[in-house]
């Protein structure tokens, strides 16, 4: 059969046609194993065309929503671990946006930097920080300062950001290095949605919003890296539920990066597959409320791709 001949698939204008040149191929050519083929490459053709379509819009086509005036600023912004990487971005662009922001972390004075720079260019957001080593988050009690600073405050935004990362060998990271990774990337994702669930649900005219860091190691065996990558698939499966519980009320966004250059990703460069904490923030955010669980960066969907066709499919 002639290239010509393949061409019509692409041309027939109802499925009826499509059928009537497939009948015609099989009985003239005599080469049905061919035309079966022919079917299959124009089907995978076609869902492959619609996939990079909605990869092209959803990144570099719509826009994102007035987050200001969805979540009415000057609302506030609860982000865990602020006082770097991801979560300072995410606090330095709600703060942009013109909402307050709770700033957590475990480090004093790189909590009070990241207040300083935020004053630096807008005075007039309102700060306010919470000390907190979520290490120690499975103590029991260890919620209730949170709470009480948390409780009066008009929160339409947290960011279930704070997270740990070891890479290595599973038998060469200490029990204890263990039990932290495990506590501080599960634990404070569930207890301070379970305490502001209420609250974000109950906003009235104003939605609310809850955003989850899981991560691209969560599909994938990641060996060197599982505990991380099995704490990270809770997160996202803990989203994916309370999406069907809550979703009608609050905007719920779990992001899976692949590389985003911060501490965690230390010896990492900017490159087709790695991005800067800034820009991954400005990006994931245009996702909000269009989307629920998404990689957050266009980028970070080509590294999904690659690693889902040449990897491990
Ligand atoms: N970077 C990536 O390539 C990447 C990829 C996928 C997912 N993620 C996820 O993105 C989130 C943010 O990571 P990142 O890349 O921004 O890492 P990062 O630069 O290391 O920042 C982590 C933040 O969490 C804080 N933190 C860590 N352990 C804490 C604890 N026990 N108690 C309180 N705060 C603690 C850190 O505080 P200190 O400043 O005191 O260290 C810092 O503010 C994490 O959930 C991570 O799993 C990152």
């Amino acid at each position: 059969m002639s290239l010509s001949k393949y061409t019509k698939y692409f041309t027939a204008k109802s499925f009826k046609e499509y059928y009537d040149i497939l009948r015609e191929h099989a009985t003239k050519d005599q080469s049905t194993p061919r035309t079966i083929l022919a079917a299959l490459g124009t089907v995978v053709l076609i869902r492959q065309s619609f996939r990079f379509l909605g990869f092209v819009y959803r990144n570099f086509l719509r826009g994102g929503y007035d987050l200001a005036k969805r979540y009415g600023a000057p609302s506030w912004v609860v982000v865990t671990g602020a006082s770097d990487g991801i979560g300072k971005a995410f606090a330095f662009e709600f703060a942009s946006l013109g909402f307050n922001v709770v700033i957590i972390g475990r480090n004093k004075a790189k909590c009070e930097k990241v207040i300083e720079e935020i004053k630096g260019f807008n005075p007039k957001a309102e700060l306010k920080l919470i000390v907190a080593d979520f290490a120690n988050s499975f103590k029991p009690g260890f919620y209730d300062d949170i709470y009480s600073e948390l409780k009066d405050l008009d929160i339409s935004v947290l960011v279930n950001n704070v997270g740990d990362n070891q890479r290595g060998l599973f038998a060469t990271k200490t029990p204890k290095s263990l039990w932290d990774l495990v506590t501080v990337d599960t634990l404070p994702q569930s207890a301070l949605t379970h305490m502001l669930i209420r609250k974000l649900s109950t906003r009235g005219k104003n939605r609310a919003a809850i955003i989850n860091m899981s991560s691209i190691v969560s599909d994938y065996n990641f060996v060197y890296n599982c505990v991380y990558a099995a704490a990270k698939r809770f997160d996202e499966i803990q989203t994916r539920a309370l999406i069907e519980e809550y979703g009608d009320k609050v905007d719920f966004l779990c992001l899976k990066p692949g590389w985003v250059l911060t501490q965690l990703a230390i010896g990492i460069r900017e490159a087709w597959n790695a991005t800067t904490a800034q820009k991954f923030v400005k990006h994931s955010l245009k996702q909000l409320a269009h989307e629920n669980v998404v990689k957050g960066h266009w980028k970070h969907e080509v590294v999904a791709l690659h690693l889902d066709y040449f990897l491990w499919s």
